[in-house]
Formats: C-alpha cells, structure tokens, sequence
C-alpha cells in the first residue's frame, strides 16, 4: 500500500446499510495513510452498523448522514461535497442504493449527492447472493454500468447469513486498488499481456533445490500497473510471498520447464497476446537427474556431485513464433551494463530489453534501468517499483504496434 496514486486525492466515501460497513472503516484507514482526503457521507440505514464517530475518527473529517445538516452554511452539502471530489465511492452498497441509484432518486444525503456530482462515480455491492442474482439487482448494475459507473465486484465466497456465493463486498485492499487502479490512465485498455516474475526453484531432490534471490516485486508491480492501465493481464509466478494484485490472474510455478510451459499454453490459448514482459530470473540450468530420495550424507569426504543440463529459453522463444507479441526482457548485469543490454536484446531478438543498473536490485523497493530498444539507449530516473513500472507501462505502450484493423 506504499503508491502514491491516491495522494492528494479527494474521495467521497459513501456508507449505506450492510454488515460490510466495517470494511470501509479499514478501507478509510488505507486511503488516508495513502494521502487522501476521505469525506465519509453516511445513509441512516448505515449508522445502525457503524457508528458515525468511528468513521469520523478515522477519516478525521466531520461525517454527514443528513441533507438537513446545519453545518454547511449554505445548507448545499450535496453540491459542495460532490464539487470537493475527485471520486465518489459507496462501499458498501446495497441493493436498495443500487435500485434508487439506477432510477436517479435523491431522497437523502448520499442519493442526493450522487445525483448532483460532476465527479465519477464507483460502487461496490454488498448483498446476500440471492439479493445481487435478483433480476431486479442485475437490471439495475446493467443500467448502472451503462450509465458509467464503474461496478466493484461484488466478490464471492461466504456471507454474513451463512450462505456462500456472489454479492460479498470486495476486501479493503482491493478496493484500495481498484481505486487506485481507476486513477491511471488506460494506455493498454483491450491489450492482452503475459508477465513472467519471480525466481524459479530447481529441484535437486525432494528436499532440496536451486533458486536465486529474485523477490518478484518488479514483476509484480509490472503485472499490477499493466491491468491498471486497463490490460487483461496474466502473471505466471515463480516461489514468491507476493499478493497477486487486484484484477490480475496468477498462475504458480516452481521450475524453468514448468515456467516456459506455461507460458507456451498460455499463448497458444484465446486471442493473441498483444505484451509479453518477461522479469523473472529464470534458472539458466537445472539438475540433470534429480534424486527420487533424500540424498544421503554418507561421510565428511562424500561430495556429491551435480550435473547440469541447460533450461529453455523463455524470451528466446517466445521472440521467435511465427507472430510473437511484443516482447520485453530484463536485465540484471553486474558490469557494463551498457554493452551488454545492447547486446543481450540483439541476442534475444526482443524489441526492448530494460536493463537493471546497481549492483543488488532484488528484493529492493527502488530500482534504476537503462531502456535498450531499436533507437538506442535511454536512462529512466530512480524510482519505487511502483512507480517505476507505470512509466515503464506507458513506455511499452508508445512502443507497441498499432493493432491490425479487424
Ligand atoms: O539471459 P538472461 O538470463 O540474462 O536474460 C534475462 C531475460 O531473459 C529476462 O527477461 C528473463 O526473464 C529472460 N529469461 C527467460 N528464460 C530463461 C532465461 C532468461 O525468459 N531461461
């Protein structure tokens, strides 16, 4: 939660009654240790599940449940709160705010507001699962949808009436994202990508392998910025204690082998893939026989010995399909860096290759390139993962190929 995108924005966070209300007071919290200004507006069926003090101290700002509010000197609260906002956000909402809003009803505070805005507006539903499967409900998020605000799952899983199925409120942190997500401009909206990120971990026999210290963070955050630019976006990860970020699928691997394929099913599957952006450190080589059982330590002279066979490479191959997506690399040197990203993109074939400056960037939040491409060489300031990987995404997306008509 340490990106910056929400800094400095205003949001209106708008309650109306659920059990997930205790979500948004988490949800409140995330937002202001980002550097958003949250005003909480609050619907009387909402007080009775979270009280407007609890919110009030989080988000540190008077809460409004009434459109009587004498504290708005003009008694204009819908029109000056909405006017103050760069987003408005019902979290939860339930299915009757989903009905007043579809059919643009204004009888309290928050429908009011939602009505009077020139902001836009996101909703995360949170129902029992017949309530959302209504044909009423789903009427009203189509009407809704097509009225241009945004729908924020809901998630599925079990419910506060002991029934499991769709119409949970989404967590906290991926409405977090999801917001933050909803600020970034959508460079790569309809693009399809495959990002590769992490070590991998070469067996040598059932207890034992080879890895590398590759954290996936880089790949990660390159996953995260690609779908919030508005990409379909693919992670195949290799051994990393990372949360697959909000809107992206994830599949896990362990080996080089497993990782490429993958990768190659992945690509010969559904519409072509637009992006391949390939960050994880792949093993080089792997165990040529791994041991069925433990190796033994048989006495302080008995070495064993390992013999290694080359492991695929994925890039390499991946540039060479007969219609490859646009393939990106990275790279890790410990020396002249120049010279050798130049020539490690020429080697893969890859349009551009990011080479890695410094000499220990993994498992590290900041991280500094050289850009590699066709014209040359360009540096990218140092900057958080984060950070980095949306001027990264904005950079490939410069570089991509217009789409074939049809
Ligand atoms: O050859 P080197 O490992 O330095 O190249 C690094 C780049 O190639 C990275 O983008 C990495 O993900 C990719 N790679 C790969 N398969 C391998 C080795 C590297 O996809 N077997």
């Amino acid at each position: 939660m340490e990106h910056g995108e929400l800094a400095g924005k205003t949001i209106v966070l708008g309650l109306t009654g659920g059990i997930a209300c205790y979500k948004s007071a988490e949800l409140t919290r995330l937002l202001i240790k980002a550097g958003a200004t949250v005003q909480v507006v609050m619907t009387e069926a909402a007080t009775q599940f979270i009280t407007p003090l609890t919110m009030q101290a989080l988000s540190g700002r008077p809460v409004f449940t009434s459109q009587w509010d004498g504290r708005i000197d003009n008694n204009m609260a819908h029109i000056d709160l909405s006017r103050e906002a760069d987003a408005i956000l019902i979290a939860p909402a339930s299915t009757d705010f989903l009905a007043k809003l579809a059919h643009g009803m204004a009888d309290d505070l928050l429908s009011t507001l939602c009505v009077a805005r020139d902001c836009p507006l996101l909703v995360a539903p949170a129902m029992n699962r017949q309530m959302w499967a209504h044909p009423a409900t789903q009427r009203n998020a189509a009407t809704l949808r097509g009225d241009g605000v945004t729908i924020l799952g809901p998630g599925s899983g079990e419910q506060a009436c002991g029934e499991i199925g769709d119409g949970r409120m989404l967590e906290p942190e991926d409405l977090f994202e999801a917001l933050a997500g909803f600020f970034q401009p959508k460079r790569l909206a309809g693009r399809r990508v495959l990002v590769t990120a992490g070590p991998t971990f070469e067996p040598i026999d059932p207890v034992r392998g080879l890895t590398n210290l590759s954290s996936g963070k880089m790949g990660f955050a390159l996953a995260r910025a690609a779908a919030q630019a508005g990409a379909d976006v693919h992670l195949i990860a290799g051994p990393c204690a990372l949360a697959t970020p909000y809107g992206v699928t994830r599949s896990n691997v362990q080996t080089a082998q497993q990782m490429y394929d993958a990768v190659m099913a992945d690509l010969s599957h559904g519409p072509h893939h637009d992006i391949f952006i390939a960050v994880a450190a792949v093993a080089d080589w792997r165990v040529r026989d791994v041991a069925r059982d433990k190796i033994k330590k048989a006495g302080d002279a008995d070495v064993p010995t390992l013999e290694f066979v080359q492991n695929p490479d994925i890039l390499a191959a991946v540039a060479q399909l007969p219609t490859p997506p646009y393939c990106v690399g990275f790279a890790a040197e410990s020396g002249d860096l120049e010279t050798h990203g130049a020539q490690k993109r020429k080697r893969k074939q890859v349009p551009l290759l990011v080479g890695n400056l410094g000499p220990a960037t993994f498992g590290q939040d900041d991280n500094e390139v050289i850009l590699f491409d066709e014209a040359g060489q360009q540096r990218l300031p140092r900057a958080n993962k984060a950070s980095l990987a949306q001027r990264l995404i904005a950079e490939i997306a410069t570089r991509l190929p217009s789409r074939a008509p049809g």
